[in-house]
């Protein structure tokens, strides 16, 4: 039998050799598709692999009379409408693990970064001003790290800040006791952290209950001077609230590498000389997409090929 195999986001050399590799399967990359011209293609496709990129809608979804599966090279699938997959019997995969360690890495350079303001002080060095002054910044050590979602992320995050010596305090609704004391670290409710934290860093996905789990609300709890990284998910901080927090002098600053809104040409929040951003750059690591390009291509064909998926 024969598949079309439409991959419509960068996806990495390797887990195109997966496909070559495979009797059978056709596949067409075209990555620079509009809404309008992925459409016209996708009646005939019977996979569609994508990254966070495109956006896999309702009406993409009903216009794709063959599709069977749709694979995502990453792990959040918050691009793709589950219910519409579901409705029409398409299985969606993801790669939850191949990027893990990247995005962990990811993490730590930013809590780095924000301590010691390292991009606003290069920022102001490519400008010609020598400002000693302006530049200081707090030590690691024994200060808290809260972590919102101890999951895969999240756990490497919290293993990598204890070799900093700082603590960590954690929330997670599936942390159990015995998973904090293997990993050394506290746990508490959301407003034990956001009370207790110096630094908070969100490790959660984007679900309507974790939606601007970080707004006005959540700010007023958190210690004067606090400092926020988000390489997980926009929308789980409320970028307005956020903007006023910061404006206030209650968070004193932010490292930031996903948006409510993304790709953005304009965000208030980089205006503020506290705040800091790399454009979602937590998984763009030559290993991790080799990793996440070669787990979904390899999932996707054992579903083609009639076997089991390992990761639905
Ligand atoms: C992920 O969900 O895997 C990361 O955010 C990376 C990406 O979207 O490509």
């Amino acid at each position: 039998m024969a598949f079309n195999v439409l991959i419509s986001d960068p996806l990495s050399e390797e887990g195109i050799q997966v496909l070559n590799q495979q009797d059978g399967i056709h596949y067409e990359l075209a990555t620079d598709l509009t809404p309008e011209a992925l459409l016209k293609k996708i009646s005939k496709v019977d996979a569609l692999l994508v990254r966070s990129q495109t956006q896999v809608t309702r009406k993409l979804i009903e216009a794709a009379e063959n599709l069977k599966i749709i694979g995502r090279a990453g792990v959040g699938v918050d691009n793709i409408d589950l219910n519409a997959a579901t409705e029409r019997g398409i299985i969606v995969v993801n790669a939850p693990n191949g990027n893990t360690n990247s995005a962990a890495e990811h993490t730590m350079a930013m809590l780095m970064a924000l301590s010691r303001k390292i991009p606003q002080a290069y920022y102001s060095l490519k400008h010609q001003q020598w400002d000693r002054k302006k530049y200081v910044g707090v030590e690691l050590k024994n200060k808290t790290l809260g972590i919102i979602g101890l999951g895969r992320i999240g756990a490497e995050v919290a293993y990598r800040a204890k070799g900093q010596r700082m603590n960590i305090m954690a929330y997670d609704p599936f942390l159990t006791k015995e998973k904090a004391d293997h990993l050394g670290i506290g746990y508490g409710t959301v407003q034990d952290v956001l009370k207790e934290a110096d630094f908070i860093t969100l490790h959660t996905p984007l679900l309507k209950e974790t939606k601007h789990l970080l707004n006005e609300e959540a700010f007023e709890q958190m210690k004067p001077g606090v400092q926020i990284i988000n390489c997980a998910r926009g929308g789980i901080i409320d970028e307005a609230a956020l903007y006023e927090a910061i404006v206030s002098g209650k968070v004193a600053g932010a490292a930031l590498d996903v948006f409510e809104e993304e790709p953005f040409h304009d965000n208030k929040l980089l205006e503020l000389s506290e705040v800091f951003a790399t454009p979602h750059l937590g998984a763009s690591t030559v290993e991790a997409q080799e990793n996440v390009a070669v787990d979904v291509c390899q999932d996707v064909i054992r579903f083609l090929t009639g076997g089991i998926v390992q990761n639905p």
